[in-house]
């Protein structure tokens, strides 16, 4: 009975120094993921200005420059793309090994962050000067009398931004209320009028 815990605990033991061993051989590389805008492109010096999100782990949402693993990478990228990135750091230095565009290439997000939340509140609950779209009758609009209501105003209650966005950004953040903001909410709860 006691030879066999014995030689239970050495087993126990061998695993875990093997354990121990192999996490511990392994180079300490830190690889932290994110997504934000690009701002600007040095193609000279191998660099991208992001105006990122959170990067869990390493730092929150700022606008920086990130020095690329390789200038191809920047290759056919634009001011106004939205990309997710992974970053590694090593010591005091970080370098971005690997950056995608998401496909959008205006970020509705940033529209409505910058044009729409002083209203209509940061997720769309109208507590600002607005009223909510994420309940009531906004729910039940189809999109392009989002896009008119956007692109025209309301007389005395909201702007008209015709002629502060393109046409390419009034879809882009009608498309980010509808289906980000609005996400997994019931369209027949809205009522229309
Ligand atoms: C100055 C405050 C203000 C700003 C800025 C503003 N809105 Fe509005 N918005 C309102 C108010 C107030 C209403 C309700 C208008 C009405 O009752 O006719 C409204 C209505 C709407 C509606 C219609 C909702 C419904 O129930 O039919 C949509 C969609 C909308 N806004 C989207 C936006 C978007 C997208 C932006 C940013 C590009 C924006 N708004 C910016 C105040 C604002």
């Amino acid at each position: 009975m006691r030879a066999r815990s014995i030689i239970i605990l050495l087993a126990v033991l061998s695993v875990f120094s093997i354990s121990c061993a192999k996490s511990s051989s392994e180079p300490t590389k830190n690889i932290y993921r994110s997504t934000g805008t690009v701002k600007s492109i040095d193609r000279s010096t191998a660099k991208v200005t992001i105006d990122h999100k959170d990067i869990p782990g390493y730092m929150t949402a700022m606008e920086m420059a990130f020095a690329v693993a390789r200038p191809e990478m920047l290759d056919g990228l634009m001011p106004g793309d939205v990309v997710a990135f992974e970053l590694e750091r090593s010591g005091s230095t970080s370098t971005i090994t690997k950056i995608d565009k998401t496909g959008e290439t205006i970020a509705g997000s940033e529209i409505y962050k910058t044009h729409c939340a002083v209203c209509h509140g940061e997720n769309g609950g109208g507590e600002k000067r607005g009223i909510p779209l994420i309940s009531g009758h906004a729910l039940a609009h189809n999109e392009e009398e989002y896009i008119k209501q956007v692109e025209n105003g309301s007389p005395g209650k909201m702007l008209p931004f015709r002629d502060k966005l393109s046409p390419d950004e009034i879809r882009a953040v009608v498309k980010y209320v509808r289906e980000e903001m609005q996400k997994g909410i019931d369209r027949n709860a809205g009522h229309k009028h």
